[in-house]
């Protein structure tokens, strides 16, 4: 499929037309930015690595029956995916506490939930993507309660699956954040998973105490060893180097 127009570009990522109206081609770059753009910077090799992770895991769900945008991987930085028109929500899973959900609730870091807890914000870089309630989404029209349903419900299947995937590769998921979108009147999981959209820790590391991270928090803080923890999530997840 040929690379035509580009129609988009994002803060990771810049989205082409091709020459089926159903198709576009998205193109991961190595940009990285955190706190709603405010901080920017690099992360080399970072395109490639998301890329190439983020169709393994579509990959691997759409053989546990979640429908996805995936269609074909082009080459180390491009790949073909259905054109959804996306759902303005982030929708965001947790297992343990980290990150927004413990400064807002006052929950140490690495307190691990009895059971996974989901989320909404809006998604609107304006607002800061604020945080809202099926109800806030239902009434700004931003999905019909049938999608919302099927969203959830996708949503907690991508982490029991996920979970279990990574546990695997001795790293335990924290949280993550999805994108839905529709084609053709049906709701399929888009966007990317990455380490840019996923917390993992290495396993048996933690406590609310201390954590290994393996993702964008190491970007996010300052941690240091940013691209290695990427190589490193690539390399478990491949054994590629
Ligand atoms: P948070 O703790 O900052 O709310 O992040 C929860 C998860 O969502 C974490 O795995 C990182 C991911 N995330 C994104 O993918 N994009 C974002 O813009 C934000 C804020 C978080």
């Amino acid at each position: 499929m040929q690379k035509k127009e580009q129609l988009y570009e994002g803060k990771a990522k810049k989205v082409y037309a091709t020459e089926d109206p159903d198709y576009v081609i998205v193109s991961y770059k190595d940009d990285a930015t955190a706190f709603n753009g405010l901080k920017k910077g690099t992360i080399a090799g970072k395109g490639v690595i998301n890329n190439k992770m983020s169709n393994l895991m579509m990959t691997m769900l759409e053989k546990k029956g979640i429908p996805t945008h995936f269609v074909e991987q082009i080459d180390d930085r491009n790949t073909v995916v259905k054109k959804v028109q996306i759902v303005p929500l982030e929708v965001i899973i947790r297992n343990v506490a980290a990150g927004s959900f413990s400064k807002r609730y006052g929950v140490a870091e690495g307190t691990a939930f009895k059971s996974p807890t989901i989320e909404f914000s809006y998604k609107n870089d304006e607002l800061g993507d604020p945080l809202i309630n099926d109800y806030h989404a239902l009434a700004l029209n931003l999905a019909t309660a049938e999608e919302i349903d099927a969203i959830k419900k996708m949503a907690f299947a991508v982490n029991d699956a996920m979970k279990e995937f990574f546990k695997q590769l001795h790293i335990d998921l924290i949280d993550f954040k999805l994108e839905f979108g529709r084609f053709h009147g049906q709701i399929v999981l888009a966007d990317e998973i990455s380490p840019d959209t996923c917390r993992f820790w290495e396993a048996d590391s933690w406590d609310t105490t201390k954590h290994v991270s393996l993702d964008k928090d190491r970007f996010r803080r300052d941690l240091g060893g940013v691209e290695d923890a990427y190589r490193e999530i690539f390399k478990r997840l491949t054994g590629e180097e």
